[in-house]
């Protein structure tokens, strides 16, 4: 079975997709993490975020694979584990403009679809209902609003010792929802046949509950 998850930055995907993937025994891939491991490889090697060239003989040189730990999913470049490296704020305000290649994206949906293929799977990002997965059982678009979402990452960056100003996490959400909806290719948008839940006013055990119980409906 395939369980697509999609929706806007911080609306709780990762969050969610994680522990239905684990309640289910399903895998769990964050494609996410991909856009921002091309990203970081270009940052690596001092190649423009928009060099499309540039960025695709590196693409070509390097190789991005996952790992499932018992903390969760580790995306590793080479033999590098970057997984906190593409969370720093240099590659979450430029993931957006690397995302928005066309190539890049033409060789991450088929590795995508490569590690969907014969598994069940709960895979998150912005196109997978539309795209990467349009035959996918169960498909869920994840929102919130822009308040609560700043809320979340002010809160999570604290605990990581960063301390934002809220406004600037606000206008930095809404730049990057701006831009990943209005992008040429593969813009965030809710698939036909998706279901939105709006998270704003839900703890993340109401959304789990939720989202098991469309997944039961649906998918079975
Ligand atoms: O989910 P995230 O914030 O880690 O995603 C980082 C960026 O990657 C996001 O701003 C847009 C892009 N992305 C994408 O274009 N398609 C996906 N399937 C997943 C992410």
């Amino acid at each position: 079975m395939q369980i697509a998850i999609d929706g806007p930055a911080s609306a709780g995907k990762s969050t969610i997709a994680k522990l239905i993937a684990k309640n289910l025994n399903f895998v769990y891939c964050d494609t996410g993490a991909m856009y921002r491991t091309v990203t970081l490889l270009a940052k690596k090697n001092n190649v423009g975020y928009g060099d499309t060239l540039g960025i695709l003989k590196l693409m070509s040189e390097h190789k991005i694979h996952f790992t499932n730990e018992i903390d969760g999913q580790h995306v590793f470049l080479d033999e590098e584990d970057v997984s906190k490296d593409i969370r720093t704020e240099e590659v979450t305000n430029n993931v957006s403009q690397v995302s928005a290649i066309k190539e890049v994206r033409t060789q991450l949906v088929q590795m995508q679809r490569d590690m969907a293929n014969d598994t069940n799977i709960v895979m998150d990002g912005r196109d997978i209902g539309t795209t990467v997965l349009p035959n996918a059982e169960v498909k869920i678009f994840l929102i919130a609003s822009v308040e609560v979402r700043a809320q979340r990452r002010y809160k999570e960056n604290l605990e990581r010792g960063i301390n934002t100003p809220l406004k600037e996490l606000q206008d930095e959400i809404a730049a990057r929802d701006y831009k990943d909806s209005h992008r040429e290719i593969s813009p965030l948008k809710k698939a036909d046949d998706a279901i939105e839940v709006d998270t704003s006013d839900m703890t993340i055990e109401e959304v789990v509950k939720k989202v098991s119980e469309i997944v039961n409906k649906q998918g079975r």
